[in-house]
């Protein structure tokens, strides 16, 4: 666009004059205000010759169909993305980032059975400041109630360690939740009796840690990714209480007595946290970190690791889905959580869960979900790999993959027993008489309503 597209000769002259005195421009370079003379209407003004309204694209399939039909809009190869929906919407001259626009079609046409305003349930941990930890061993991002006001219940962090790299000795006010996501680390806690606990947990394992228990985590080998969700929307990760700085900030004279140590047995303490730094490879052997007292190791019923990745998980029409919840491992007494994979085109089914917030976490694939909200809100957003979502208690929700891949996410609750209500379930076992009067569904969709639960219902994308 030329410059002179925008202000006539004699506008600019007028600029150069200056505002009430102010310093006028140099030689050809106009001062930094312009004049009075573009206030308003005047006969000299010119409009530019720009035509918003020959804007070229190709709707892409879906696009045509009735905005309340809505199918799942793929803009990731599409030239120039539009927000157009059927007969609704328009095209878009404008300012724009085609990135967000081409993965976030949902946001860009939203289906015409969007309505008002919910919460934001999408926060992608790829807009999360990165912590990096020191010398390449590893990183930190979180989500919390600053990235997700509404959020308020659980947040989450994505940790690297690379091999041999530790996140420091620690404890926390929260009670933390964890799903391996790559490699294997070796985890080890001390419990308030002194009964001690040590493990090495693989990907797809989960382990629990609860407020105050301290911890330690040290990567394997081949470095690990975790995934920590904690039960406080507010918790950050940079507010835990660290070995190095509780040892800081005790005067010297006071650890010697309590440790019965000469006060130079602290004359090498870091000067600093070290939060996410490499170490000396952890032993092979676990058997030479298994330290115990008279208080012996915590009992296997109350372990603070559950290998779930050894778990099979129970296979439905669209997918599979596996639950853990304090039924099978106690200790994590108010976290339950599900693994659910969806096949291409299938979808998890529309649910709500009626005793908790649920906090997703998108593992691989995507998919969209509406978040439904009393009494006529809803809002459709997109999910890839990487991404947390999240949906009030009793909202309801459905996740379908839109993608070719398997969608596979994590729900988590806190809930001492998974439990979600299915909204085909609930149709299907309320008495036809009554779901005629109230939805005009004919007799034939009444009869072929289904009375189990699905989890996840198989089907074809985009829907014919
Ligand atoms: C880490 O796990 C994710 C999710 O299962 C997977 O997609 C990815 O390939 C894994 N990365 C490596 C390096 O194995
Ligand atoms: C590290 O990966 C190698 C293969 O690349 C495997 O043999 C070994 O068991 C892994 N070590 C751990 C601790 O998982
Ligand atoms: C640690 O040692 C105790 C016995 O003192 C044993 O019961 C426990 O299984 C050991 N833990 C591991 C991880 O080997
Ligand atoms: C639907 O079924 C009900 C109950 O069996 C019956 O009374 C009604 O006539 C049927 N409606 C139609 C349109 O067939």
């Amino acid at each position: 666009m030329r410059i002179d597209a925008f202000l006539s000769v004699s506008a600019l002259l007028a600029t150069l004059q200056g505002v009430n005195g102010a310093p006028t421009g140099t030689g050809t370079n106009p001062p930094l205000r312009g004049s009075e003379n573009l206030l308003g209407y005047s006969p000299s003004n010119t409009l530019n010759d720009e035509n918003t309204d020959n804007i070229q694209y190709t709707p892409v399939p879906g696009q045509n169909e009735d905005a309340k039909v809505a199918p799942y809009l793929d803009f990731e190869n599409s030239e120039n993305p539009q927000p157009i929906r059927g007969d609704t919407g328009g095209t878009d001259p404008g300012p724009r980032n085609y990135y967000y626009d081409r993965i976030n079609s949902d946001k860009l046409a939203p289906p015409g059975t969007d309505n008002g305003a919910t919460i934001n349930a999408m926060w992608p941990m790829g807009l999360s400041h990165n912590r990096l930890g020191i010398k390449g061993s590893g990183w930190a991002r979180q989500q919390n109630i600053n990235a997700m006001p509404d959020a308020t219940k659980m947040a989450g962090v994505d940790m690297r360690l690379e091999a041999g790299a530790y996140r420091e000795l620690h404890w926390h006010v929260a009670a933390e939740w964890s799903l391996v996501l790559n490699g294997s680390v070796r985890i080890q806690a001390v419990n308030e009796n002194g009964e001690t606990f040590v493990d090495d947990v693989g990907a797809g394992d989960v382990w629990f840690f609860p407020p105050g228990v301290p911890h330690s985590i040290q990567a394997l080998d081949n470095g690990t990714e975790f995934l920590l969700v904690f039960d406080d929307g507010s918790f950050s990760e940079d507010n835990t209480f660290l070995a190095s700085e509780v040892f800081l900030h005790q005067p010297k004279e006071v650890l010697a007595k309590d440790l019965d140590l000469p006060i130079s047995a602290f004359d090498n303490l870091p000067g600093d946290e070290l939060y996410i730094f490499p170490g000396t490879p952890a032993p092979k052997d676990i058997q030479e970190q298994n330290v115990t007292n008279s208080a012996g190791v915590i009992p296997q019923s109350q372990s603070y690791s559950y290998h779930f990745s050894e778990q099979p998980a129970h296979e439905v029409a669209g997918g599979s889905v596996k639950i853990i919840d304090p039924l099978t491992f106690p200790i994590a007494s108010s976290f339950s959580a599900a693994i659910v994979t969806v096949k291409p085109g299938a979808m998890r089914e529309i649910h709500w869960h009626p005793t908790s917030d649920e906090w997703t976490f998108f593992i691989s694939g995507q998919g969209r979900a509406t978040l439904f909200t009393a009494p006529d809100q809803a809002t459709t957003f997109d999910y890839h790999g990487g991404d947390v979502g999240y949906f009030p208690q009793s909202n309801s929700h459905y996740i379908e993959n839109t993608g070719s891949e398997d969608l596979v996410f994590l729900e988590v609750l806190q809930a001492d027993q998974f439990t979600d209500i299915s909204l085909g379930q609930w149709i299907g076992n309320v008495p036809k008489q009554i779901v005629s009067d109230t939805l005009r569904l004919s007799n034939e969709s009444l009869n072929s309503l289904k009375k189990e639960k699905q989890y996840v219902v198989s089907g074809k994308y985009p829907s014919s």
